[in-house]
C-alpha cells in the first residue's frame, strides 16, 4: 500500500513538481529560502517532515524545516521510589547513564522504527515505537516499560512534555497548545487530549492514552496524596508557558518546579515522610498556579512490582488529514505496519547471511543507529572572523572576537548521539557513503543541506552547532568556528561516489532506452534522484554554485608556499616537474595537534614550519577536483569539466612527484629542515595519512607504487592488525602515545577506505581469480586478495563481537585486543561495517 502511494508521489512530483500537494506543504515556511530550493525541499518534505529528529535527546521529535512555530516533544523519566531519584532522571543521552543498551533495532525516518533502552539504575526496560500514517500527516509514539527485575519494587514515572512555539511573531501568533479534557468520564481519567494550532502546521489534537499498567498505589497507606495535586496514583499535568528559546531546558524546569513542591511539602508536613508517599512528592503539581500556557508536562508513574509493567500511546493528529489515528488498536496496525517495511526494505538492499550469527540483526541495528541519529537543527551559530592563526609559534589560539550568526538549518546525521550530537563536515561524508546505498534520496537531502551551509566566501564551518540546544553539549571555547578552518572535504567524497553511482545510472538508462520506471523497480522507491537524470540535474544546478565557492575557498585559503622549495626544485630533476600551483597544507595547526585534519594528534612535522606541506591535504583536494569534474559533466558544462580534470590530474601527479619519498617508499608530508641550509625533507610517519592517496583513489591504477601500499597495509609490525588497520604504524616513535586517538587506535572510516581501494584498483579480489588481473601481475594482485579478505573478516569480526558483547559500537578499536574505545553507540562512520558486510 505505501508502496504505491510512494509511487504516486513520485510521479506527481515528476509531473508537476512546481505545484505543491495539497497537504502540509502549503503551510511550510518558505521565507528566506529561494524558489528552486523550496522545490527539491517539497519533494520529499511530507515524507520527511516528522522524525524524533532531536539526535541528542533518547527520544524526542520535532518536524523538520519547521522553523518558526514547530510543535517539540520529549521523554524523561526515573524511578521515584527514592529520594535522590533527580540523579537519575533521563532526558539527553549520555555515556554516563550507564545503560546496558540504548538502540535503535529497527528504523528509517520515512517509515517509523523501534528503539530499546535498558536502563539498570532505574530497572527499566524501555521500548519505544514511532510509526506514522500512510500519509505521514500522522504518528503515534508506543511507550512501553517492563521491570528488569520486579523484586526490586522501583517505579517508573515517565515525564513527557511538548510544547507549541509560538514563533517571533509574538504578538499576533495563533499558534497555541492546549489541553482539552482528562475527566470525561471515569474510565479514562488517565486519557489526555490536547488541541493545537501551528501557523506552520495546522491545526492538530495530541491524544495521550494508556494500553495497559498499574499506576503507583500503596495499601498500607491511608491516602497516596500527600498534598493536593501530588497523587502518584493519577496521571498528573501541569501546563504553563516557557519562551520557545528554553523548552530545550524542559529538564531543568521540570527539576526546579519540583524542587519547590518539595520544598513546600517540607513545609506543610515535616521532615519526615513515609517511604510510601516519595513517588507521590516526585510528581509535579501546579504549585504556583500557573495559567496554562503552550508548554505541558505529562506525568504517569508505573508500579514495577507487576511483570507486564505498562505501555501507553501519544498520537499526534493534523487535523486536516483523512487518516487521523483514532484508536490503539490502529497504531497497532501502523507501527506493525511500519516496522515490517522497515525490514523489507533493509533487506531489499542489504541482503546479509543470516547463517552466520546475528549478523543481520547487528547491521540491521547499526544502520537504524545511524539513521535514528539523523536530526534536523535550526539556530544560530557562534563564529570568530577577526582572530588571526599564530604561524610563528603555532601555539593554540583563543577565538575571542565571536558573535552569533544565522539563523541556520542544518539536516544531518551525528557521529553519536550521546557525545557528539551535532553536524561534523569531516565525518557525514562518511555517514552519506553510508546511507546512500539504502536510501540515495536521503544522502542527497543531507548532502544538499550541507551546501547550502557553504557561505558567501566558501567557507563551511567544521562542526555546525545551531542554537543552545546545541551548544550545550559543547565546552564554550570549543563552539566557536572560524572560517580560516578546514576539514577533509568528505561531503565531495560521497558526493563524488554518488555521481558516478548516477552516471553508471545514466548509461544503464540509455541503454533501456528510456524505461526509467523499470530501472526505479531495482533500485527502490527511495532513489528518485538516482534513477531520474532530469531531476538530479536541476538539484546539481543549484548545488554547482556553492561548490565552486567553496572549492576556491578551501584551494586559497590553505594553499601551501612553494617559494621556500625553489632552490631544491631547480637543483632536482624530480622537483622541477612539480605543479607549483597545486600544494597544500592545513592551516591553523598547533604545535601538538593539527584539528583541521580531523586527525588530531597524528604526527607531524616537528617543529611545525609555515612552510610544511601535507599530504593528505594535497589528496583530499584531489577528491574535491574529481568531484568538481563529475558533476560538471552531469551539467554538460565543457570547459569545466576539463579545467578541474586538468587540476586532478596535476594533484595526482604531484602526489608522486612532491609527496613520495622513494627512500622511505610511502607518501610523507614535506617541511624544510631546521638545521643547516634548510632544504627540503620528508616527515614520514607511516599510517592512515601515507594511505590516503591510495584510499582515496587518485594514485593512477596502473601505478607501480601500488605494491607499497600493499605491503605496508599488510605489515603485521606496521599497520595490520586481526582487528583492522592501525592509525600509525606500530613502528612509529609516536604510536600509542600521548592522547593516543590518531596514533594506533583503529577507525573504521579509512578501514573503509581501504577496503573500497582496493576493490577499485584490485577488482579481481571480489571474485578471487588473481590470474585474470588485466594490470598487476599475479604476486600483487595474490597479495591484495589475501589482504582484502584477512582485513574484512578482521572488521567484521571485531566489530561485531564487541557489540555481541557489550551491545555497542564504538568510535574506534584498540590495536592490541581489539575492544572498543572512546564514546558509545558511535554509529557515525563506524556504521560503514554494514557496508563492508555486505560485500
Ligand atoms: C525487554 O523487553 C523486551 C520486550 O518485552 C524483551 O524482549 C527483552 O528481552 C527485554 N530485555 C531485557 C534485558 O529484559
Ligand atoms: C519488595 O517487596 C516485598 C513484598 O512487599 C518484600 O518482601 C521485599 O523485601 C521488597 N524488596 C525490596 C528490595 O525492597
Ligand atoms: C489519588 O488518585 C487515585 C487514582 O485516581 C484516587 O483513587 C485517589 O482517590 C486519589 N487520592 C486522593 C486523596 O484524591
Ligand atoms: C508502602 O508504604 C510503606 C510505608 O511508607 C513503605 O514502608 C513501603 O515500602 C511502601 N511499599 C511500596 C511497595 O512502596
Amino acid at each position: 500500500m505505501r508502496l504505491i502511494t510512494n509511487k504516486l508521489a513520485l510521479l506527481l512530483v515528476l509531473v508537476v513538481s512546481c505545484i505543491a500537494k495539497e497537504t502540509a506543504q502549503k503551510t511550510f515556511s518558505s521565507k528566506s529560502r529561494s524558489e528552486e530550493e523550496n522545490i527539491f525541499e517539497q519533494n520529499t518534505n511530507s515524507e520527511l517532515l516528522w522524525a524524533p529528529y532531536r539526535s541528542n535527546c533518547y527520544f524526542g521529535i520535532r518536524p523538520r524545516y519547521i522553523d518558526e512555530t514547530p510543535f517539540i516533544f520529549g521523554l524523561m523519566w526515573f524511578d521515584t521510589t527514592e529520594f535522590d531519584a533527580m540523579t537519575r532522571l533521563r532526558h539527553f543521552v549520555s555515556d554516563d547513564d550507564h545503560m546496558e543498551r540504548f538502540t535503535w533495532e529497527a528504523y528509517d525516518p520515512r517509515l517509523g522504527g523501534k528503539e530499546n533502552i535498558i536502563d539498570p539504575e532505574n530497572n527499566l526496560n524501555l521500548t519505544i515505537y514511532f510509526a506514522k500514517t500512510h500519509d505521514d500527516s500522522n504518528w503515534v509514539v508506543r511507550v512501553s516499560g517492563k521491570p528488569l527485575d520486579t523484586a526490586r519494587n522501583t517505579t517508573t514515572s515517565v515525564v513527557m512534555y511538548m510544547n507549541q512555539n509560538i514563533g517571533p511573531d509574538m504578538q499576533n501568533g495563533q499558534s497555541r497548545l492546549i489541553h482539552i479534557s482528562n475527566t470525561d468520564n471515569n474510565e479514562n481519567e488517565n486519557s489526555l487530549e490536547f488541541t493545537g494550532m501551528s501557523e506552520d502546521l495546522g491545526k492538530y489534537e495530541v491524544l495521550i492514552n494508556d494500553n495497559h499498567g498499574k499506576y503507583y498505589t500503596n495499601d498500607t497507606l491511608e491516602s497516596i496524596e500527600v498534598v493536593p495535586g501530588c497523587n502518584a496514583s493519577r496521571t498528573s499535568h501541569v501546563g504553563l508557558t516557557i519562551p520557545d528559546h528554553e523548552v530545550w531546558r524542559a529538564r531543568d524546569v521540570f527539576q526546579s518546579l519540583l524542587t519547590d513542591s518539595i520544598k513546600d511539602i517540607v513545609q506543610v508536613t515535616g521532615e519526615k515522610v513515609e517511604p510510601g508517599l516519595v513517588p507521590s512528592i516526585l510528581t509535579l503539581r501546579n504549585l504556583h498556579n500557573f495559567d496554562q500556557g503552550n508548554f505541558h508536562y505529562v506525568q504517569k508513574t508505573f508500579d514495577m512490582r507487576e511483570e507486564t509493567g505498562f505501555e501507553f500511546d501519544i498520537v499526534y493528529n493534523n487535523l486536516d488529514s483523512k487518516e487521523t489515528i483514532d484508536s490503539g488498536k490502529q497504531a497497532t496496525l501502523l507501527i506493525d505496519d511500519a516496522l515490517h517495511e522497515v525490514n523489507v526494505r533493509f533487506d531489499n538492499h542489504f541482503n546479509i547471511d543470516e547463517t552466520d550469527g546475528d549478523k543481520r540483526k547487528f547491521a540491521m541495528e547499526v544502520l537504524a543507529n545511524l539513521l535514528g541519529g539523523i536530526g534536523y537543527f535550526h539556530g544560530t551559530q557562534v563564529i570568530d572572523r577577526e582572530t588571526v592563526l599564530d604561524e610563528d609559534q603555532f601555539e593554540s589560539i583563543k577565538f575571542e572576537h565571536f558573535r552569533e550568526e544565522g539563523p541556520y538549518s542544518l539536516f544531518t546525521s551525528v557521529p553519536s548521539r550521546g557525545f557528539f550530537p551535532r553536524g561534523f563536515y569531516w565525518d557525514e561524508g562518511f555517514h552519506l557513503l553510508q546511507i546512500m546505498e539504502y536510501d540515495f534520496d536521503l544522502a542527497f537531502q543531507i548532502a544538499f543541506s550541507w551546501f547550502r551551509l557553504i557561505d558567501e566566501d566558501g567557507w563551511v564551518a567544521r562542526e555546525v552547532i545551531l542554537g543552545p540546544e546545541a551548544r550545550s553539549k559543547v565546552p564554550q571555547e570549543f563552539t566557536i568556528q572560524s572560517p580560516q578552518i578546514a576539514n577533509p572535504p568528505t561531503l565531495l567524497l560521497a558526493l563524488s561516489e554518488m555521481l558516478t553511482k548516477l552516471i553508471e545510472n545514466e548509461n544503464n538508462m540509455a541503454f533501456v532506452a528510456g524505461n526509467k520506471m523499470d530501472i526505479e523497480e531495482e533500485e527502490g522507491i527511495t532513489s528518485q534522484l538516482g534513477s531520474n537524470f532530469d531531476y538530479i540535474i536541476k538539484y546539481s544546478k543549484i548545488i554547482y554554485p556553492y561548490l565552486e565557492r567553496h572549492f576556491k575557498w578551501f584551494t586559497e585559503t590553505q594553499k601551501g608556499l612553494i617559494e621556500e622549495y625553489m632552490e631544491d626544485m631547480e637543483d632536482d630533476e624530480k622537483f622541477a616537474k612539480v605543479n607549483q600551483n597545486f600544494v597544500y597544507k592545513w592551516l591553523g595547526r598547533t604545535v601538538t595537534h593539527c584539528l583541521p585534519s580531523g586527525l588530531d594528534d597524528y604526527p607531524r612535522a616537528q617543529p611545525p614550519d609555515v612552510a610544511e606541506l601535507n599530504v593528505d591535504t594535497l589528496a583530499w583536494v584531489g577528491t574535491m577536483s574529481r568531484s568538481m569534474k563529475d558533476i560538471a559533466h552531469i551539467l554538460e558544462l565543457t570547459k569545466d569539466e576539463t579545467k578541474y580534470a586538468e587540476i586532478e590530474k596535476k594533484i595526482v601527479e604531484n602526489l608522486d612527484l612532491l609527496h613520495r619519498s622513494e627512500k622511505a617508499k610511502t607518501y610523507c608530508d614535506v617541511t624544510l629542515d631546521d638545521e643547516g641550509d634548510e632544504e627540503m625533507k620528508y616527515v614520514c610517519h607511516e599510517g592512515y595519512i601515507s594511505l590516503l592517496p591510495f584510499a582515496l583513489k587518485l594514485m593512477p591504477r596502473d601505478s607501480p607504487k601500488l605494491i607499497d601500499i600493499l605491503t605496508l597495509m599488510s605489515d603485521p609490525d606496521k599497520l595490520f592488525s586481526p582487528f583492522g588497520l592501525r592509525s600509525l604504524s606500530k613502528q612509529d616513535e609516536h604510536y600509542g602515545e600521548g592522547e593516543n586517538y590518531w596514533r594506533g587506535k583503529i577507525w573504521l572510516n579509512i578501514n573503509y577506505l581501504c577496503l573500497n581501494a582496493l576493490e577499485y584498483y584490485f577488482p579481481e579480489v571480489l571474485t578471487g581469480s588473481h590470474e585474470k588481473s588485466a594490470l598487476n601481475d599475479k604476486h600483487t594482485s595474490e597479495l591484495a586478495g589475501k589482504l582484502y579478505t584477512e582485513l574484512r573478516n578482521n572488521l567484521i569480526n571485531n566489530v561485531y563481537g564487541n557489540w555481541e558483547k557489550t551491545n555497542y559500537i564504538y568510535e574506534n578499536y584498540d590495536p592490541t585486543d581489539g575492544h572498543g574505545t572512546g564514546s558509545v553507540q558511535f554509529a557515525g562512520w563506524t556504521a560503514l561495517i554494514v557496508n563492508i558486510l555486505r560485500g
